[in-house]
């Protein structure tokens, strides 16, 4: 049975660049019955942003708005125990979200957001897995592009394969796309953090273990050209695989013996090695205050592409599965994937939380585990596609 809350969501940091993005999906597509409000530290702000979206979809006026700030645990209490699903979108997720993730375990309330902090995912689930477990709450990490296209792909991908047999993935992603301020400041505060990712990564393989009775490993390569895809390709350490391999932990249908690698593609030679070097630049960058703080000063919270350059954004993610002798390739695409699409996927995520049938899940847990098919079909239904394209 649903549980009695005001509302069915909750989406707090509407007046950020990927909240009102979001803002403007609910409203457009949530539907009549989505019983929502808008959620963020300043009344004012907030008000203006329910003004845009009632230009737009006139039913808005009447939007309800609450004040609440990642500071304030009695107002994120309030938030939690009003909605049935919270979104969240304020970042860098290590320096305002646990209050949030706090809140909406204890209060057993579902919870999506964006982040791609490893770190903070990790924490997460160390402190509030057991709670959320409790309570019932499902706390969703990573419902964005970073990593719904590479959860949700890869889960397509096992199930064109056979069960019960050793299963081995591998993604490949190429996008076109700008970022933005708010994601530039998490990248550049997870990035200064490695000490402590390191620590937090270390006590969760303590405490979390492996399944028992199946082997859940990594695919892992250096650049290399590949035929198939007529690309150069790296290795691509995001939090994507991890979360991948997360899934695989939790559902059998794995397989007894399941490895994933997850890899950027590119045309060049060249590109591939100034990727590599622009990341390793921006990793030694952040560790240093004067270099950090002239990479932060590139771009401010608030600030993103503007709708021209959205609309020329896109991805596509190739999957490469074999497994009992049949070998699949699968495609997962879709439009501009750091803005755009991530606003869909996570309102999506929301909305299948809020509405779906789904398998009891509870705690800190992955899109793919909690959702799996159910938002494969919605998000198909937004014009993300995922399709089986033959065999490789
Ligand atoms: N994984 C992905 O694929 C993906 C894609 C896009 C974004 N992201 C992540 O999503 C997050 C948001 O990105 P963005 O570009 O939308 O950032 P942004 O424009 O800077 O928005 C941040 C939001 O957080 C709010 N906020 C900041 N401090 C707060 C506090 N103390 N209490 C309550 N609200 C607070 C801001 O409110 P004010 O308006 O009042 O300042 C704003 O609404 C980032 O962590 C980014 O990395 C991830």
């Amino acid at each position: 049975m649903a549980k009695a809350r005001e509302f069915d969501i909750v989406l707090f940091g509407a007046t950020g660049f990927t909240g009102q993005l979001t803002a403007e999906y609910l409203a457009r597509h949530g539907g009549e019955r989505l019983r929502w409000a808008l959620a963020g530290r300043s009344l004012e702000k907030l008000r203006l942003v329910r003004a845009r979206l009632t230009d737009q979809v006139p039913a808005c006026r009447a939007l309800p708005l609450l004040q609440a700030d990642s500071g304030d645990a009695g107002s994120l209490r309030r938030l939690a125990t009003a909605a049935r699903v919270v979104i969240s979108t304020v970042g860098p997720y290590a320096r305002y979200g646990e209050p949030l993730v706090r809140a909406c375990a204890e209060a057993g309330t579902d919870y999506v957001d964006l982040t791609g902090e490893p770190e903070f995912v990790d924490r997460m689930w160390l402190k509030y897995h057991d709670r959320a477990r409790e309570s019932g709450a499902r706390i969703v990490h990573c419902c964005g592009f970073d990593s719904i296209p590479h959860d949700l792909g890869c889960w397509f991908t096992v199930q064109q394969l056979p069960e019960g047999v050793p299963i081995r993935v591998e993604g490949f992603v190429r996008a076109g796309g700008e970022l933005s301020g708010g994601t530039l400041h998490s990248a550049v505060t997870a990035f200064s953090r490695l000490p402590e990712y390191l620590r937090v990564a270390q006590a969760r393989r303590r405490e979390e273990g492996r399944p028992l009775d199946r082997n859940i490993g990594a695919i892992h390569h250096g650049i290399r050209h590949l035929p198939e895809l007529g690309t150069w390709t790296l290795p691509m350490p995001t939090i994507d695989p991890q979360i991948v391999r997360r899934s695989a932990a939790a559902m059998d249908r794995y397989g007894p013996d399941f490895r994933y690698g997850h890899f950027l593609q590119v045309k060049k030679l060249t590109t591939a090695l100034q990727l590599v070097a622009g990341a390793g630049a921006l990793l030694v960058g952040s560790q240093f205050k004067p270099t950090r703080e002239r990479l932060l000063a590139l771009r401010q919270p608030g600030d993103g592409p503007s709708a021209t350059t959205r609309a020329k954004g896109w991805f596509r993610v190739t999957f490469l599965g074999e497994g009992g002798g049949k070998r699949v390739r699968c495609e997962v695409s879709g439009g501009d994937p750091g803005y755009g699409e991530t606003s869909k996927m996570l309102a999506e995520s929301a909305l299948c939380l809020a509405f779906d049938k789904l398998p009891k899940t509870a705690g800190v847990i992955t899109p793919a585990y909690a959702m799996g098919n159910a938002l494969i079909e919605r998000l198909q239904r937004a014009g993300i596609a995922f399709r089986a394209v033959g065999a490789h």
